[in-house]
C-alpha cells in the first residue's frame, strides 16, 4: 500500500492530488493549515476513510516538527511538497512588494520546502524507492524570465534549486527527487482564465512522479513530461 504525504492539500492542485492518489488506492496523509476549515478534504475522507488530515503550516518550523513527531517511523512512499503562495505580480516598482511580503513568501515557498523535506526524508527513505516531488513553476526557469512577479519567480527558482540539491544528497538514501511545473491551472492562484483543470494537472503530476527514478532524479519538467531548464 502506497502512502502519500501532500502539503497544502485542502484546495487547488494539492486537493486534486489527494483525490487522485486516494482514488488509486493510496493512503493519503493530507495537510491543511486549518483542518477544521478543510471542508473538501472532509468530503473526500467520507469517500476514502483511510485518508488522514493533519495540521501543517510550512512557514512555522514548530508546526513541521510536530507533524514529523506524529508521523515518526511511518514510511512515506510519495512526498509532494505542494504548499505555495504567489506574492505581488508586478514589476520592480510594484508597491505591493514590501519587505514583509518578501519574508512571508520566502518562508512558505523556500524555507518551508527546505524544512518539510528535512523533516520527512527519513520517512521517505524508510519506504524504499521513495520519491519526493517539489512543486515549483515554469516561472522559476531563467528561460521564462519576463520582468514581473519577481518574488514568486525568485522563490520558485530557489525551490527548484533546493530540489536538485536534495536529489544529489538523497540519492544515496535511495530517494529520487523531481521538480515539477503543474501547468497553468484553474485554482485560486492560477485564476479562472488558466489553461487546465486541477484534476488534469494532478493526474499528469502523479504520472510524472511514478516515472521518476534514481536514474532520472533531479529532473525539472512539467505535468506532461516536457523538460524545463533550471
Ligand atoms: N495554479 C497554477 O497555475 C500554478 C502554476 C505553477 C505552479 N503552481 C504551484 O502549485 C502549488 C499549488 O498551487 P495552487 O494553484 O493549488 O494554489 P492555491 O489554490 O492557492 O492553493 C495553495 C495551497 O497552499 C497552501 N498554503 C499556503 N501557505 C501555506 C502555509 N504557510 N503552510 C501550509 N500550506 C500553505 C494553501 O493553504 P490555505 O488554504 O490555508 O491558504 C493551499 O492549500 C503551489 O506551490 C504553486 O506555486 C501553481
Amino acid at each position: 500500500m502506497t502512502t502519500c504525504l501532500i502539503t497544502g492539500a485542502n484546495r487547488g492542485i494539492g486537493l486534486e492530488l489527494a483525490r487522485h492518489y486516494a482514488k488509486n488506492g493510496a493512503t493519503v496523509l493530507a495537510t491543511a493549515r486549518d483542518p477544521e476549515a478543510a471542508a473538501d478534504l472532509a468530503e473526500l475522507k467520507k469517500l476514502h476513510p483511510s485518508l488522514e488530515i493533519f495540521a501543517l503550516d510550512v512557514a512555522d518550523k514548530a508546526s513541521i516538527d510536530r507533524l514529523a513527531a506524529t508521523l515518526a517511523g511511518r514510511p512515506i512512499h510519495r512526498l509532494v511538497v505542494n504548499a505555495g503562495v504567489m506574492g505581488a505580480r508586478g514589476g520592480i516598482a510594484d508597491a505591493a512588494n514590501t519587505a514583509k511580503l518578501w519574508a512571508d513568501v520566502l518562508a512558505v515557498n523556500v524555507t518551508g520546502v527546505y524544512f518539510t523535506v528535512g523533516a520527512f526524508a527519513a520517512n521517505v527513505a524508510a519506504a524504499g524507492e521513495g520519491r519526493i516531488a517539489i512543486i515549483s513553476s515554469r516561472m522559476a526557469s531563467s528561460n521564462a524570465a519576463a520582468g514581473s512577479s519577481y518574488l514568486y519567480r525568485a522563490s520558485k527558482a530557489a525551490a527548484a534549486n533546493l530540489g536538485v540539491n536534495f536529489a544529489v544528497e538523497l540519492k544515496g538514501k535511495g530517494i529520487a527527487v523531481g521538480v515539477y511545473h503543474p501547468g497553468w491551472v484553474k485554482t485560486d492562484m492560477g485564476g479562472a482564465g488558466a489553461d487546465i483543470a486541477p484534476a488534469v494537472s494532478a493526474q499528469g503530476l502523479a504520472q510524472r512522479i511514478e516515472h521518476l527514478s534514481l536514474a532520472t532524479t533531479g529532473v525539472f519538467e512539467d505535468f506532461a513530461g516536457a523538460a524545463i531548464a533550471y
